[in-house]
């Protein structure tokens, strides 16, 4: 990348909602794809259960709406939810006329043209579309592959994006928006100035902020930090949802079982042999996430084993190996048979309910700025997200978002943007110092702001993150820019909203549950809004 460049549009993350903007911007101008690793590396790539979306006679859009405003406890936009719902089908369908392939089954006839439909928690319908357990790495192709076909189209792997240039930032009273983004070069280490009207963040969630996670690497919530400090509002950051099931091995690191192999039967046990989840819920082991990631929680406290099993081994081994290929072969890669034995599993943070505050078209209050997909708050999700919703959020809002953008003048203007300034020094402690406050955030997060929480924890975790903050200030400001420290810098201000927003919110709802307001408030459903 030059050192300063101007594109059309710049797309911060190449996961689906970077990609799929990118695809319906392409005709129209040059396009940026500014990604972290290479461009496939996102947590759309590892996404296992599907994408929700009503395609079945036996299901209905009522029925949709109606399990994500359950799973949502009160706080989605009813207007939005029927809106994502509603446009699911036609977004998908052109996914599949992109090249994107979901697993069909055998209809009556022996013929296989009916797509296969997986059950996950929270839904009363079968109704997740999927290629067998690996439908994000699915969709990943399919997309960078309509992409490749695109001239106009540069992706720039292992380049990190900083800090959003703003013209408030530049000195400009009047007139506020977002014209370009700071990115750092992974590889050369300089900072580069990229230039645009139109940048979208896309950059994903913050699972990296708790030790235990079934995200990968990237997820280190930097978009919602550019945002804020970029004084953009973000909303509900307290609801960060935990996966009941990621695989209990010292050989698996963040490997996801999915939810769909409770779809297909699968009953969650304690060490005994007990389906706990029996009286806890009448949907069992199948209920909400949140319901099942509390009930776990308590099953491993109250019994003091290190995790709890989930049990598949009713399907036969030959269904086990079609349905769920990643799965078994990870489990096997571990020493455990799935067709003869339960699967160890405990809870690990998974996805970020809240995030910066868009209208359902991603359009942000910084002129200029749109953010999709996870890094995003449209209102979809609540207070907890109902599975497979979120691919579904990401593709259809990226694509409004796109025609959107399409409305408005494409053309930078010419403000004078200066270079990065960034601290000389290197040192070789530096790296120690950044592993070890890294790793005491994620304890921290992980021990303090977890499934149950107190005032009292959050409290202690909300002192030492301000401790935390300042030492990386002055790290940030005085050393050379690494893409360590950026995503340090980044971690400390998520996990720093996380909390706080949990300190404000004086109940327990959805996914936040505290034990000192274990009820929910009997004053109207509000979100949570944080600004810089
Ligand atoms: P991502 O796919 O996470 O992409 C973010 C991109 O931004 C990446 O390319 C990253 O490198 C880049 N990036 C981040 N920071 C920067 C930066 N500073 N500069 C440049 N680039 C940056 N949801 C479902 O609906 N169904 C499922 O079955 C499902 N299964 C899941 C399984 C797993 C294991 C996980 C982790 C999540 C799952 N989810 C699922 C959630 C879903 O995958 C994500 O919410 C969704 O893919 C997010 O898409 P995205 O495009 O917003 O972000
Ligand atoms: C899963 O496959 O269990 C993940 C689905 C999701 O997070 O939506």
């Amino acid at each position: 990348m030059a050192v300063d460049h101007r594109y059309d549009f710049v797309v911060l993350g190449s996961g689906i909602a970077g990609l799929t903007f990118a695809l319906n911007v392409a005709e129209r101008g040059s396009v940026a794809v500014i990604t972290k690793k290479n461009r496939a590396e996102s947590n759309t790539n590892y996404a296992q259960g599907g994408i929700a979306v009503v395609t079945s006679n036996e299901d209905s859009f009522d029925l949709h709406v109606r399990d994500t405003l359950e799973a949502g406890a009160g706080l989605c936009r009813e207007d939005v939810v029927r809106g994502i719902v509603e446009e699911g089908p036609a977004r998908v369908a052109e996914l599949i006329e992109l090249g994107m392939s979901f697993t069909e089954r055998e209809n009556g006839n022996g013929a296989r043209h009916e797509l296969d439909l997986g059950k996950e928690g929270g839904h009363s319908k079968r109704r997740i579309l999927h290629a067998r357990d690996v439908t994000g790495r699915e969709i990943e192709r399919a997309l960078l592959a309509a992409l490749a076909r695109h001239p106009r189209v540069a992706i720039f792997e292992n380049h990190a994006a900083i800090d959003l240039i703003t013209r408030r930032k530049l000195g400009f009273a009047t007139d506020n928006r977002c014209v370009g983004v700071y990115v750092l070069d992974v590889a050369g280490g300089q900072v580069e100035t990229v230039i645009s009207r139109h940048v979208l963040l896309a950059t994903g969630g913050c699972g990296k902020a708790y030790l235990y996670t079934t995200n990968p690497d990237i997820a280190t919530g930097d978009g919602v930090a550019m945002a804020y400090r970029a004084g953009v509002p973000v909303a509900n950051m307290e609801f960060i949802q935990f996966h009941p099931t990621c695989l209990f091995h010292p050989r698996a690191k963040s490997f996801l079982i999915s939810e769909a192999v409770r779809g297909e039967g699968g009953v969650l046990v304690n060490g005994a042999g007990k389906a706990f989840m029996d009286g806890v819920h009448p949907l069992k082991s199948l209920a909400p996430r949140d319901i099942v990631a509390r009930a776990i929680d308590a099953e491993i406290k109250r019994t003091g084993a290190e995790c709890v099993f989930l049990d598949i081994t009713h399907q036969s081994r030959e269904f086990l190996q079609q349905r769920f290929p990643a799965i078994y072969a990870k489990c096997a890669e571990c020493g455990i048979d799935m067709a003869t034995q339960p699967i160890p599993v405990v809870p690990a943070a998974h996805y970020q309910c809240g995030g910066v505050v868009t209208t359902p078209d991603g359009r942000t209050s910084l002129p200029g700025l749109w953010a999709v997909g996870e890094v995003a708050c449209t209102g979809l999700h609540g207070a907890n997200r109902l599975a497979s919703n979120s691919l579904l959020e990401a593709l259809v809002v990226a694509h409004r978002a796109a025609s959107a953008v399409l409305k408005e003048p494409i053309s930078a203007r010419e403000d004078l943007i200066p270079p990065w300034q960034s601290g000389p020094a290197q040192d070789p402690d530096e790296l120690v110092v950044i592993y070890h406050n890294w790793r005491e955030i994620r304890q921290l997060m992980w021990d303090y702001v977890g499934i149950v929480r107190t005032t009292k924890r959050l409290t202690r975790a909300a002192s030492r993150l301000r401790s935390l903050n300042a030492e990386v200030q002055e790290y940030y400001w005085n050393y050379k820019m690494t893409v360590d420290l950026v995503e340090l810098r980044n971690l400390v201000l998520v996990a720093s909203l996380i909390v706080d927003a949990a300190l404000s919110r004086h109940e327990s709802r959805g996914l936040h549950y505290t034990r000192d307001y274990p009820l929910l408030s009997s004053a109207p459903p509000r979100d949570t809004i944080l600004q810089a």
